[in-house]
């Protein structure tokens, strides 16, 4: 059996303060050390301050979302070039919040994965079905849609994502997938990877969806649940320190 390194990344999506901020990432580096492999995705404006804050640690800081052009006449958009500049080591593309409140396409989201990738940030890209999807028994195909973009975009580095999967259903809504419900999804998605890349037995797949202390250990225990994607647990240290410890 391959040995995943877990990976737990905290998306703050939009919120934080310069104190709230300082607060968590102190409280987060004097937790450490994890077993897991842990990073913080926060929000552009901070990405300085938070590489500040956790310099001389080993854990690491993503964005939220990356551009997929390289520079230009782009008004708003912050490009994969500037991220690595801020030592970013992960950027979340494809988030259910980017695809419904954006209007993301699939390609774009594979597009954007590119762009990351090009310029050494690890895209974690993110799938996932809504209610209405699950209960038309759509979910299969509709996770599966998702990633197809990105592996065709990527080709041959397809190897080097990480993926989410985030039930939109689960979300910020305290309702969690079940270990069996999101198990049953990670497998099919590695099954697709491996159709694709010699790479997908280490790849990771995250779980995100309301990950909570009370629940990780568990869903973390599924054999292709390679860590989690936290929203609103990633906002208290003692939350966000609890999960960390529960991948190990
Ligand atoms: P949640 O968010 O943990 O608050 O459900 C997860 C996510 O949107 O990445």
């Amino acid at each position: 059996m391959t040995t995943r390194k877990k990976l737990i990344a905290g998306n703050w999506k939009m919120h934080g303060s310069h104190a709230a901020n300082a607060e968590l990432l102190a409280g987060i580096a004097a937790a450490r050390p994890f077993v897991a492999e842990v990073a913080v995705c926060v929000p552009f404006p901070y990405l300085s301050e938070t590489a500040v804050a956790l310099a001389g640690s080993d854990i690491r800081w993503g964005a939220q979302d990356c551009s997929a052009h390289e520079q230009g006449a782009y008004t708003g958009e912050v490009s994969a070039a500037m991220l690595h500049e801020f030592g970013c080591r992960y950027a979340i593309v494809g988030h259910s919040e980017r695809r419904q409140y954006h209007a993301e396409s699939d390609q774009l989201v594979a597009d954007k994965a590119k762009a990351a990738l090009a310029r050494g940030v690890t895209p974690i890209v993110c799938v996932g079905e809504t209610l209405a999807q699950r209960e038309a028994n759509e979910t299969e195909a509709i996770v599966k849609r998702q990633l197809s973009a990105v592996i065709h975009t990527l080709a041959h580095c397809a190897g080097e994502m990480v993926v989410a999967y985030e039930p939109v259903w689960a979300i910020g809504t305290g309702k969690t997938a079940t270990p069996a419900q999101a198990q049953a999804v990670h497998a099919l998605l590695r099954a697709q990877l491996a159709a694709a890349t010699p790479h997908a037995a280490a790849m990771k797949i995250l779980y995100g969806g309301s990950v909570k202390p009370g629940n990780a250990a568990t869903l973390f225990s599924q054999p292709d649940i390679d860590g989690g994607l936290v929203g609103g647990a990633s906002l208290k240290a003692a939350d966000f320190i609890a999960i960390c410890r529960a991948a190990a």
